[in-house]
C-alpha cells in the first residue's frame, strides 16, 4: 500500500514508518512526505531515506488541499498517514479521503483531544496515558479508533518525561496500526473499527502493563 505523510515538524513517526521497512515483508511503502513547513526537520528524514518530498504552504486552507490532494493522487497514494501535521484541514479533503486517511495522537482518545494532551492528562491526574490511531474525521482528533497503546503515568512525571514514554508507544503503534489498514484487517462497522484475525493474546498486549507491543506486529499465522 502507497503512503503519503503529511508532518509539520520533527518527524519522528515518519521515521519510524521509514523503519519499518528494515522488515521486507511489511505491507506499505511512502511514496511522499508532505510538509506545510519548509524547516520541519522531517523533511530531512524523507532525504536521508531517499523518499520524494515536498513542502506545500498552508497559507490558505483550501489552497493547501488542493495541491497535496494533487500531489498525494499524482504519487498514487492510497493511504494518507498525518504524523505531527498541526494544521486543520479543508473538510472536503477529509471527506475526499474518508477512511483512507490516519492519524497519531497522543492521548487515550476520546480522552484530551487537541492540543496539549499530555500536559492536560498530567493535569487532570490520570493513572494512565497513551496513544491512538484513528481514522480520520472533519472534527479534531475524531475518527474510528484502529489502535491504542496504554503508557502508565509514574509520580512526579512531568509533561517532557510523560511526553517521552508516549512517544515510544507511539513509534511501535503507528507503524502496528498501517500495516493493519495495509493489510487489509480494518473494517468500519457501526463507527468502530473491527480487525480480522486479532487475536486475544494480541489484544492482552494492549494492556497496561509495560509488555512490549511487538507480538501485535506479526501476520496471524
Ligand atoms: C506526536 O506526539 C503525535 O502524536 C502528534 O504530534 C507529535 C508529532 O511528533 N500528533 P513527530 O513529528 O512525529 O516527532
Amino acid at each position: 500500500m502507497r503512503l503519503g505523510v503529511l508532518i509539520s515538524g520533527r518527524g519522528s513517526n515518519l521515521q519510524a514508518l521509514i523503519d519499518a521497512r528494515a522488515d521486507p515483508a511489511y505491507p506499505a511503502e511512502i511514496a511522499i512526505v508532505i510538509s506545510n513547513r519548509a524547516d520541519a526537520a522531517g523533511l530531512a528524514r524523507a532525504a536521508a531515506a531517499h523518499i520524494p518530498a515536498a513542502t506545500v504552504a498552508h497559507r490558505d486552507r483550501g489552497e493547501f488541499a488542493a495541491e497535496a490532494d494533487a500531489r498525494l493522487r499524482a504519487a498514487g497514494v492510497e493511504l494518507v498517514c498525518l504524523a505531527g501535521f498541526m494544521r486543520l484541514l479543508d473538510t472536503g479533503f477529509v471527506e475526499a479521503w474518508r477512511d483512507h486517511m490516519v492519524n497519531i495522537h497522543p492521548s487515550l482518545l476520546p480522552a484530551f483531544p487537541g492540543l496539549d494532551a499530555q500536559r492536560r492528562a498530567l493535569v487532570a491526574g490520570v493513572r494512565f496515558a497513551g496513544c491512538t490511531v484513528h481514522f480520520v474525521r472533519p472534527q479534531v482528533d475524531t475518527g474510528p479508533i484502529i489502535a491504542q497503546a496504554v503508557v502508565p503515568v509514574h509520580p512526579g512525571d512531568d509533561e517532557e518525561r510523560l511526553s517521552a514514554r508516549i512517544l515510544t508507544a507511539e513509534h511501535r503503534l503507528y507503524p502496528l496500526a498501517v500495516r493493519l489498514v495495509a493489510e487489509g484487517r480494518t473494517r468500519i462497522m457501526d463507527g468502530k473499527v473491527e480487525i480480522d484475525g486479532w487475536r486475544a493474546p494480541e489484544f492482552a498486549a494492549l494492556n497496561p502493563s509495560e509488555r512490549p507491543l511487538d507480538p501485535l506486529v506479526s501476520t496471524p499465522g
